[in-house]
């Protein structure tokens, strides 16, 4: 299978705080975006990689990343699948358009290489089924009400927390997108665009490195320990 890379990267992250779009904050030097497409090029140097910005942010995207001729931008949308969709049918449209699209979110710029190896080798293996990394729930889940009361204990048994690079076949899921996008589902990943229409997805061994970078907190942990690594 041949390979592209669409990461959305219009969020406002506000639960990051305030006036800060987290995918061009520096953390130890350089931009969250910037290390994303950096362990993207190093993993296949030449696949094309759609970064799906904010309109508002064309100049700071400028000024955030190193690219390449095969490194495109395009504008997102009000929520993250209308972002994905935009980016999709970016990569669609190009003259030499990969049979497959792994979708990355901006936010986790730790994703190890064999995270994406273990994708990869499953779309080599049944090129129609949907890929995810995944890690499997270790602590006791529980429900609450308003008042921060716990109201259940949740089984956790089967129980899995999605990351990402998603990935699909391009066409099957540029299609999915475009249905989903008449609907009001709201989605907060790709693979349940993909469950919702029946078609099977296959989990993966995430990695517990591969966090998306959400508060303020994870960008002060991150830098920390990054700063101790030199990285
Ligand atoms: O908000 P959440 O953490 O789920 O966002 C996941 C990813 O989706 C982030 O990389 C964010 O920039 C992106 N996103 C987007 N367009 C939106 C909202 C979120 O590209 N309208």
């Amino acid at each position: 299978p041949s390979i592209g890379v669409v990461i959305p990267a219009a969020g406002r992250g506000t639960r990051a705080g305030a006036g800060c779009q987290k995918a061009y904050r520096r953390i130890a030097g350089n931009t969250v975006i910037n290390r994303v497409l950096k362990l993207f090029r190093s993993w296949k140097t030449d696949c094309p990689i759609i970064v799906v910005h904010h309109p508002d942010d064309t100049a700071l995207l400028d000024a955030s990343v190193d690219r390449d001729a095969n490194i495109y931008t395009t504008i997102g949308g009000d929520d993250r699948p209308a972002s994905v969709l935009q980016g999709l049918r970016f990569l669609a449209s190009l003259d030499q358009s990969p049979s497959h699209v792994f979708i990355h979110d901006a936010a986790r710029p730790f994703a190890p290489h064999q995270v994406l190896n273990r994708v990869y080798e499953c779309i080599v293996k049944e090129p129609t089924v949907g890929v995810i990394p995944a890690i499997t729930v270790s602590d006791t889940l529980k429900k609450t009400d308003s008042n921060g009361l716990i109201t259940a204990t949740v089984p956790r048994d089967g129980l899995s927390r999605a990351q990402t690079p998603q990935a699909f076949e391009l066409q099957i899921i540029l299609d999915a997108h475009e249905r989903a996008a008449l609907s009001s589902t709201e989605y907060t990943d790709d693979a349940s665009l993909f469950e919702e229409l029946g078609l099977p997805v296959r989990i993966v061994a995430g990695d517990a490195q591969n966090i998306k970078l959400t508060y303020l907190e994870d960008f002060e942990e991150a830098d920390r320990s990054l700063r101790l690594r030199n990285n």
